[in-house]
């Protein structure tokens, strides 16, 4: 996509056609960051990439009762949250596009990571927060150079100034903006080649807006479609009952409209629940074992 495009003239989400490619042996060479799995990362060319070196975060063990489970420890990427997956992704793919600028919504770790990857691009970043944000959060933020601005009101309140402000520049959006999810998805690449280019039988993954499980998702279903896995996980997605519309969704199919989150986070649009609502049953589609 060479167009400064992140939804589609109908207003809804982008999903970008792709074929992700494994060449393993390549891969076992190269240095352990998320850019290893280049040839399955939707950026042309190498001199736009972005990073800091992101990514092949430990599988940590730990005995949970009577039995094993493993950790990816992805707080110790260089924001601290998976996000910067993500934005090592859509900021190159900004760079790859020749933004001056971007704008984001977020309360917190997205605007961390959006706002990181900007200043190592030399592109400006501009993030609308919810008036409650976090203001250690809010401190991160600035001091990656973001413009902030606080917006009176709710998340919802913020998502919708950001909006606004996207008629005019780029919205580096984690939660609309596809690039984002191609870069969450080395998330699912990692796992599998940290168990020997295998995948897990379940996986269990936060969900607020549902980026993690899309980004899982999109990845999990590429090493399948590439053959190098040979069944998908179970993928559990768990939310806090304060804030659980897809949840709240999956019990309630026939709900057509956004579903109210507590008054502290935002709703979360009806395309993007189909989405989600789509993925989690997705995995029977394609193989691997219902949800
Ligand atoms: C550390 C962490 N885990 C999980 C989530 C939930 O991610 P998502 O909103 O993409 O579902 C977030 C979102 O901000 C996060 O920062």
């Amino acid at each position: 996509m060479e167009e400064r495009v992140w939804r589609c003239s109908c207003g809804g989400l982008l999903d970008l056609e792709f074929e992700a490619d494994f060449p393993l042996e390549k891969i076992r060479l190269r240095k352990p960051t998320m850019w290893r799995y280049r040839e399955a990362i939707p950026i042309s060319h190498d001199s736009n990439i972005i990073s800091f070196l992101e990514g092949y975060t430990p599988l940590l063990e730990v005995d949970l009762e009577d039995r094993t489970v493993l950790f990816k420890e992805d707080h110790l990427l260089p924001t601290g949250s998976f996000k910067d997956r993500g934005a090592s992704v859509l900021i190159s793919k900004a760079r790859e596009l020749r933004v001056g600028r971007v704008v984001e919504d977020s309360s917190g770790n997205a605007g961390c990571s959006i706002a990181a990857y900007s200043a190592r691009a030399g592109i400006g970043c501009k993030i609308f927060v919810p008036w409650n944000v976090s203001p250690i959060k809010l401190i991160q933020m600035r001091s990656y150079g973001a413009e902030i601005v606080r917006v009176p009101g709710s998340r919802e309140d913020a998502a919708a100034a950001a909006l606004g402000a996207a008629e005019k520049e780029y919205y580096a959006s984690h939660s609309r903006n596809p690039f984002f999810l191609h870069g969450v998805k080395t998330f699912a690449f990692e796992v599998c080649e940290q168990l020997g280019w295998r995948a897990p039988d379940s996986v269990v993954l936060p969900v607020g807006n549902g980026t993690l499980l899309l980004g899982a998702y999109i990845g999990f279903k590429e090493l399948l479609e590439a053959g190098v896995i040979h069944e998908t996980p179970r993928i559990v997605g768990v939310q806090s009952s304060n804030c659980a519309p897809p949840m709240t969704r999956i019990s309630s199919p026939s709900l057509k409209d956004t579903l109210p989150c507590s008054k502290w986070t935002s709703k979360i649009e009806p395309s993007f629940l189909r989405r989600i609502t789509s993925s989690l049953r997705a995995p029977s589609r394609i193989g691997g074992p219902p949800f």
